[in-house]
């Protein structure tokens, strides 16, 4: 499996953000509208920067705002379970003080990354599961959302194909960002509703430390989606990060990173990258993955799929 697609942008000493809407297939009539949206979200969190914010505050703004659009495959509009019911996992970390939050098997609540973020602030546990999850988010003020305000019918035509055997369970729509904010510091965020008809229970490698989110100021912060299975079983966060730390340029490391899943775990899927330096880099084995990214300037915002 080759790296059928990478690209690199970004600038020394600048603040950075680069933000992606899931590695798959896209039909080439919806890839426009999806790189629009990861533009989007990349100017949100580009604005946060721009203003001396922080590259948490920047990720968390590029996810929530994929969340909420339903064409992803996060918060809103997220794929369904085996039970036709939503089952949401998100994180974010911190690479200043390596501080991660993270929520798994989340029944319906319209942003976990939110829910997320209190997990990190709060900081005595790393990750709440399932109805834990949810009495930690309501504990702390969010509302569950009706379940039919949150389902669409796309994600339910999705499960309706997969469990006719038309289609794959691919996880495509999951969403990321990765940023560097002025003072030099790392965040990532990555959310998802995984795999279309997952088992009940099933987590993915988004709300894993290392597997599908990874930030430390002292080597890079990544964001993956693909084939959550696969970064699972090869940690590839963590171990791109670790190789922009040895030396590799982040265009390197994200082309070995996508590489080695298909080598070792025959998984398909993209990451993003940024340095500690704020030069960023993306690589995908997929047909598509929407991106957005900018750095330095409101000038520098640029988008594809
Ligand atoms: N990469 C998203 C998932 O497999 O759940």
């Amino acid at each position: 499996m080759s790296v059928r697609f990478s690209w690199c942008g970004g600038e020394v000493g600048a603040w950075s953000i680069l933000v992606h809407g899931g590695a798959g297939d896209l039909p080439p009539e919806r890839r426009e509208a999806h790189a629009a949206g990861c533009r989007e979200a990349a100017r949100l969190g580009a604005e946060i920067l721009a203003a001396g914010g922080s590259a948490l505050d920047a990720v968390q703004a590029a996810v929530t705002f994929l969340e909420d659009d339903p064409r992803y495959n996060a918060g809103t509009g997220a794929s369904l379970d085996e039970r036709g019911e939503l089952s949401l996992d998100a994180a974010v970390m911190d690479g200043a003080t390596l501080a991660v939050g993270g929520v798994c098997a989340l029944p319906p609540f319209r942003n976990p990354i939110a829910i997320a973020r209190e997990v990190l602030r709060d900081g005595r546990h790393v990750l709440y599961a399932g109805e834990g999850a949810a009495r930690f988010a309501e504990e702390r003020g969010f509302f569950r959302a009706d379940p039919a305000t949150m389902i669409t019918e796309t994600a339910r035509a999705r499960l309706e194909e997969t469990r006719r055997g038309q289609d794959g369970n691919w996880a495509d729509g999951t969403v990321g960002a990765v940023a560097r904010d002025i003072s030099g510091h790392l965040a990532a965020a990555t959310s998802t509703g995984g795999t279309v008809g997952k088992r009940y229970g099933r987590v993915g490698d988004t709300p894993i430390p290392g597997a599908g989110t990874y930030a430390d100021d002292l080597a890079a912060a990544a964001s993956g989606t693909g084939y959550g299975e696969g970064y699972l079983r090869t940690g590839i966060c963590l171990r791109a990060c670790l190789w922009i730390q040895e030396g590799k340029t982040p265009q390197e490391a994200a082309e070995t990173a996508i590489r080695m899943l298909w080598k070792r775990a025959q998984a398909r899927g993209g990451i993003l990258l940024v340095a500690p330096d704020g030069r960023l880099a993306l690589a995908r084995s997929t047909e598509t993955m929407s991106w957005g990214a900018c750095w330095a300037s409101l000038e520098h915002l640029t988008a594809g799929s």
